[in-house]
């Protein structure tokens, strides 16, 4: 099958970005914090107050952890041993998406969903009925917080669509069904997001990690905010940063918000997270090849991709098996779209993690730190750590990048929950 060059090309410029176009990026990025702060209308960024601050790492006893973001549902009995660390003692985790069963589209139904998540509770604390167990709930959406429990469901993102939460106080959902499943000796006592609980976690190892990301099926941040303008307590601030729009969309980004729940939102996390990367380049390789896509690609075709060898042998088989034919001109495009989409996503994380570095330091110096990330994304799709690194480089300059440590930290929405339910015990 032929290419046609020019269209290749043009479709590579779409995802490319310069360092003026970044720089411009974090810029805004950092002025978008302060709208958003200030509750200024039009602000992209919730900035939500999480009303905890940073563990001290004395924390200590047995907590449930909740972990409640992507279409894996984890609950966890953790024990945190008082001197910064934590064990898992039980696991349980299951799918919200079967073949057989869907717990989150818009044909869900909120108690459906809710009483699954009880089942699971029942089950990770089996035998052990005569004990009270206080949960730290990692609910990694939007949510607007009065206090560290009450965190009201904003909207959905990433494409989650159960009718009947939206609105409603999370945790109230969760006791209403661990009442009907008769489950007694369980109190949710807090709420998290999943950049909060990465932060949390992380500063058990590194104490000097102010920032964390969450760069998987959704991209997010939260940074520890000492100085609230509106007198509040100094605390940790989810950014949700996956809805910053100043961006320049290009007519691929378009067309995948078009297709997506939520045209209007989550323009940035539509072009960095694990979700939308494979439809991306399912839209790129469509115009490209003049083909209907029917099975989308994901960002594990593209991990896959990136780490092909010279003869794109496993390009070769996904082509095949997504878009009915192969060849290895094609493939080799295919290979170079999927490098680009991979590049910007991961110089716009840079530049997204950038506002806040910049934010914390305001006039001083900028001091050295870690960055904690978890997520699949940074954890295996291939160059994307150093992409990171090098554009931090191009962002702040050699001096500055080399005081920046973006650190894979997992496990942070378990260990963050029990920190979350054991500060909230207290
Ligand atoms: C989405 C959610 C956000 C979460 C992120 C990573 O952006 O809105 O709350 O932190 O995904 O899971």
């Amino acid at each position: 099958m032929a290419i046609e060059q020019e269209k290749f090309e043009q479709l590579i410029k779409q995802f490319t970005l310069d360092t003026d176009q970044l720089k411009t990026v974090a810029d805004s990025f950092r002025k978008e914090m302060v709208s958003g702060l200030a509750r200024e209308e039009g602000a992209s960024m919730a900035m939500l107050n999480s009303y905890i601050g940073m563990p001290k790492g004395d924390e200590i006893g047995d907590f449930l952890a909740l972990d409640f973001g992507g279409t894996n549902l984890r609950v966890l009995n953790i024990h945190l041993t008082g001197d910064c660390k934590a064990e898992v003692i039980k696991k349980v985790a299951r799918p919200l998406v079967t073949e057989e069963y869907n717990l989150i589209n818009k044909d869900a139904k909120a108690d459906d969903t809710f009483d699954f998540i009880a089942d699971m509770v029942a089950e990770a604390v089996e035998g052990v009925e005569d004990k009270k167990f206080y949960l730290g709930h990692t609910f990694s959406f939007p949510s607007i917080q009065e206090n560290i429990y009450n965190a009201r469901l904003i909207n959905w993102t990433k494409e989650f669509a159960i009718p009947g939460v939206e609105g409603e106080v999370v945790n109230d959902l969760l006791k209403a069904a661990l009442e009907r499943k008769g489950v007694k000796n369980v109190e949710p006592n807090s709420v998290i997001n999943d950049t909060v609980a990465v932060l949390l976690a992380a500063a058990y190892q590194y104490p000097d990690t102010r920032i964390g990301v969450i760069y998987a099926t959704g991209y997010n941040a939260c940074y520890f905010e000492s100085n609230h303008k509106d007198g509040a307590a100094p605390s940790i601030v989810n950014m949700e940063c996956g809805n910053f729009d100043k961006l320049a969309l290009s007519s691929c980004d378009e067309e995948l918000n078009a297709k997506s729940e939520r045209p209007a939102n989550q323009h940035l996390e539509k072009m960095i997270s694990g979700r939308y990367m494979g439809e991306l380049l399912t839209i790129a390789a469509a115009r490209l090849s003049g083909k209907e896509i029917a099975d989308d690609f994901t960002a594990i075709d593209i991990s896959d991709m990136l780490a092909d060898d010279e003869n794109s042998t496993k390009t070769l088989a996904i082509m095949k098996a997504k878009m009915g034919f192969e060849c290895p001109e094609c493939a080799q495009k295919l290979r170079e779209l999927a490098k680009a989409i991979s590049v910007r996503s991961a110089r716009l994380a840079a530049a997204a993690m950038v506002g806040p570095i910049w934010h914390i330091a305001g006039d001083n110096p900028i001091e050295a730190q870690h960055i904690a990330v978890d997520g699949s994304v940074f954890q295996f799709m291939p160059g994307v750590q150093d992409t990171i690194k090098a554009a931090l480089a191009e962002l702040l300059g050699a001096e500055d990048a080399a005081k920046i440590s973006p650190v894979l930290v997992t496990g942070g929405s378990g260990t963050g929950a029990a920190i979350a339910a054991c500060v909230a015990s207290k």
